[in-house]
């Protein structure tokens, strides 16, 4: 112990206790970023954004700005060991700066809200899949009628919003009653999609289209891509990282002092990036097999997976896993949205757990309505980034999630003393100097830069 501050970060204890182990912080973590994000958005993105060079860009703003931000926010939030609203404004003070940090947390805790609105929404379409799979609806399909049966189920507005109402209701008593149950959910289910997705690799293997698959995903042809598609890769790795809005945060808040940040954060970005490269080699394989076209946007994933499913042998059984799977990933990551939000109303208001999750997860369930109606009765009601869905995604992943990113790469490079960070991010080795480096200069200069350039100030 070197000076008084270190005492009194060893005492401070999170008031929704702690993980049991490093693994089950690793697999919490992992089962935040792991979502629809990987599975669902990385294909359709990178579709849409012409493959390989928005890909290579994707994979380098993971590996230098997704990094470092990850580890700034868990030491942020391990430090602070309160909701990341609390958590910047102690801090905030703490290091002798201002307590308006606390904005910052604000941002988080917003995107969170206004991401799960339309995550649950997506979430709640993966919910559907389950009994179409089990009943055997895609067995013998092709890729006209397997386009029309998604068409049709999303073109009816009841059906989506009842979909959403359920997987927000699902996410409510899981939230509720904490997370004790979803981490040893998370250590079983996390395993089990990977190996799914193995299955489903070796049916895209054999495709026939595999090459055509694998050079558009990794052949970078930059005329495809513009500074809009800049940014969408950017707003794309902070969102498959979970990073940028508090989630991380949150949960490094509950990290036993001795765990290794740096040791965890690269497990996680393996794990979340492996996991999107694969589910982007078992889609675009069967896009070129099925002759559909990469660029068609959200629904891509869910017309090409339920066909080659109606094709494969055990292909009922399999797509019914899969689906449930896919969902349960989806759960994970949607408690990662809410936990921040919940963690900050249980805090600073006279509301416990139960009803805090109430509260929030009503008004995530409103203003989901918006972006379930998108796909149908409003599908016409365009404005700024295009339907309502589009502009809150806009809005959250290239807008808040990148600020939040640079602003707490700020935080914890230029107003957090060295003490402090290289207590968490143990001691000043290369690691801590990359890190440093990073953070204070490449991540926040990078992000403003693309920013700018994509909304056209400079
Ligand atoms: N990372 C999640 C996904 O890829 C989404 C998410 C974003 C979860 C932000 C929590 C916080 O699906």
């Amino acid at each position: 112990m070197q000076n008084n501050d270190s005492v009194h970060v060893e005492v401070r204890q999170s008031l929704h206790g702690n993980w049991s182990s490093r693994l089950a912080f690793i697999m919490a973590v992992t089962g935040s970023a792991v979502g629809l994000g990987n599975i669902w958005k990385f294909p359709y993105m990178a579709g849409q954004n012409g493959g390989g060079a928005f890909v290579l860009v994707y994979l380098l703003f993971v590996f230098l700005i997704g990094m470092p931000v990850m580890m700034s926010e868990i030491l942020i939030g391990r430090r602070g060991r309160r909701n990341p609203v609390a958590t910047m404004k102690l801090l905030g003070e703490e290091e002798g700066n201002s307590q308006q940090w606390k904005w910052i947390g604000v941002m988080g805790v917003t995107a969170g809200i206004l991401i799960l609105s339309y995550y649950s929404v997506i979430a709640g379409w993966t919910l559907t899949y389950i009994p179409k799979a089990f009943l055997g609806q895609f067995v013998g399909t092709n890729a006209v009628s397997i386009s029309n049966l998604f068409d049709e189920f999303v073109s009816n507005p009841v059906a989506v919003i009842l979909a959403h109402t359920i997987f927000m209701g699902i996410n409510y008593f899981i939230i509720a009653s904490g997370v004790k149950g979803l981490e040893r959910a998370v250590k079983f289910l996390m395993p089990a999609l990977l190996m799914l997705l193995f299955v489903l690799l070796f049916y895209s293997l054999t495709s026939g289209s595999f090459m055509q698959g694998v050079l558009f995903m990794f052949t970078p042809d930059f005329d495809a891509l513009n500074w809009d598609g800049v940014l969408t890769a950017m707003g794309l790795a902070c969102f498959t990282l979970s990073i940028g809005m508090g989630a991380i945060m949150a949960y490094g808040a509950y990290l036993p002092q001795e765990t290794s940040i740096t040791n965890a954060t690269v497990s996680v970005v393996i794990a979340d990036t492996g996991i999107a490269m694969l589910a982007g080699l078992v889609i675009f394989p069967l896009v070129f097999a099925n002759d559909l076209n990469p660029g068609e946007g959200p629904d891509l994933v869910f017309k090409t997976l339920p066909l080659v499913f109606g094709q494969m042998q055990a292909g009922t059984f399999l797509s019914t896993i899969f689906f449930v799977l896919l969902s349960f990933a989806a759960l994970t990551s949607a408690l990662g949205l809410m936990e921040p939000a919940v963690a900050w109303m249980v805090e600073s208001t006279k509301f416990n757990r139960k009803q805090s999750a109430a509260i929030i997860a009503s008004m995530i369930w409103f203003f989901g309505l918006g972006t379930a109606l998108s796909f149908n009765t409003l599908s016409d009601f365009i404005f700024l980034k295009g339907t309502i869905y589009e502009n809150v995604d806009f809005l959250t992943s290239n807008v808040m999630l990148p600020l939040g990113a640079v602003f707490t790469t700020i935080f914890a490079a230029w107003i957090m003393s060295k003490n402090s960070t290289s207590e968490e991010l143990d001691g000043h080795g290369l690691v801590y100097k990359i890190w440093r480096f990073l953070a204070k200069f490449f991540a926040p200069i990078a992000i403003l830069i693309i920013f700018l350039q994509a909304i056209g100030w400079i």
